[in-house]
């Protein structure tokens, strides 16, 4: 059965959607069905995996219950459009309508190994349908004076997401995106997460590189575009992965490969 990674961030920009992809790459070709969806109504997952703008339904119709789940998946994404916002203002008076998207991924958990949920930058009630729904939260956070606050905001909502409707959700770690770790700024923002949470800070840190703009505007992942910056995600998965537990053992050795031929 799958597990189901949240990725999430208190602010806009901290580059959620890009991890998101990467990962989702990273982990295919260790050989994990993935599937990704996009819970964001501006829609970037979406773009990023090239699904066709008219494919419908979306998570919108999911979440509205105009569409089952595995009607949506278009290429193992559930891509999100602009009528996710409208979606979601319909959503807000209805009972239960933080689980919706928890009973909905329920039917394709056995087809996955892993679900990789894409949240907007809100701490709304699609980033709460994403985190009940979710095994585990994994937070981005970009390197900047303020993401120590963005982190307290976001495990906050953590909390509360726990003790309303999923005790069983995990924080995976918060993983710092977007960083110039030549830069005494970066690397005190890195010190003071690390000193405030410990192990729960990823040892990769996510550089900062404009070939990631670039590759997502040609559409090839950074895993081809840049290899040598690509590294970072995969060590990144390799943690994550550890992270995971046993059971993704084989994967890890499979990256273990992939890894191999940048290391030369
Ligand atoms: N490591 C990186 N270095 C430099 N730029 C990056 C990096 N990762 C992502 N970006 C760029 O930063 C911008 C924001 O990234 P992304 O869309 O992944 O962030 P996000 O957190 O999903 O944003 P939003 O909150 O709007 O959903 C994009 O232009 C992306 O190409
Ligand atoms: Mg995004």
């Amino acid at each position: 059965m799958a597990q189901t990674i949240a990725v999430l961030s208190q602010k806009g920009g901290t580059g959620k959607t890009t991890a998101v992809r990467t990962l989702a790459d990273v982990l295919r070709r260790c050989g994990l069905r993935v599937l990704a969806v996009d819970l964001d109504p501006q829609g970037n997952l979406s773009d990023y995996f090239d699904v066709a703008p008219e494919a419908a339904p979306t998570i919108a119709e999911v979440l509205t219950g105009r569409a089952d789940l595995e009607d949506a998946i278009h290429d193992d994404v559930v891509p999100a459009a602009l009528s996710l916002a409208e979606a979601e203002l319909q959503l807000a008076g209805k009972m239960g309508r933080e689980l919706i998207l928890k009973r909905a991924l329920k039917k394709v958990r056995d087809a996955y190994d892993v679900i990789l949920v894409d949240c907007p930058p809100a701490l709304g009630l699609l980033t709460v349908n994403g985190l009940v729904a979710a095994d585990y939260a994994l937070i981005s956070a970009e390197a900047q004076h303020f993401a120590l606050q963005g982190v307290v905001q976001v495990l906050g909502m953590l909390e509360i997401a726990n003790e309303l409707h999923n005790d069983d959700l995990v924080w995976l770690g918060v993983v710092l995106n977007i960083a110039d770790m030549r830069t005494t700024h970066s690397r005190d923002t890195y010190a003071t997460l690390k000193q405030e949470y410990g192990e729960k800070v990823f040892e990769t840190t996510i550089r900062a590189s404009i070939a990631y703009a670039e590759s997502a505007e040609r559409g090839v992942s950074i895993l081809d575009y840049r290899p040598d910056l690509g590294a970072d995600y995969l060590a990144l998965t390799d943690e994550l992965l550890r992270r995971l537990g046993p059971d993704f053992a084989p994967g890890r050795r499979k990256l273990k490969r992939l890894s191999a031929p940048a290391a030369d």
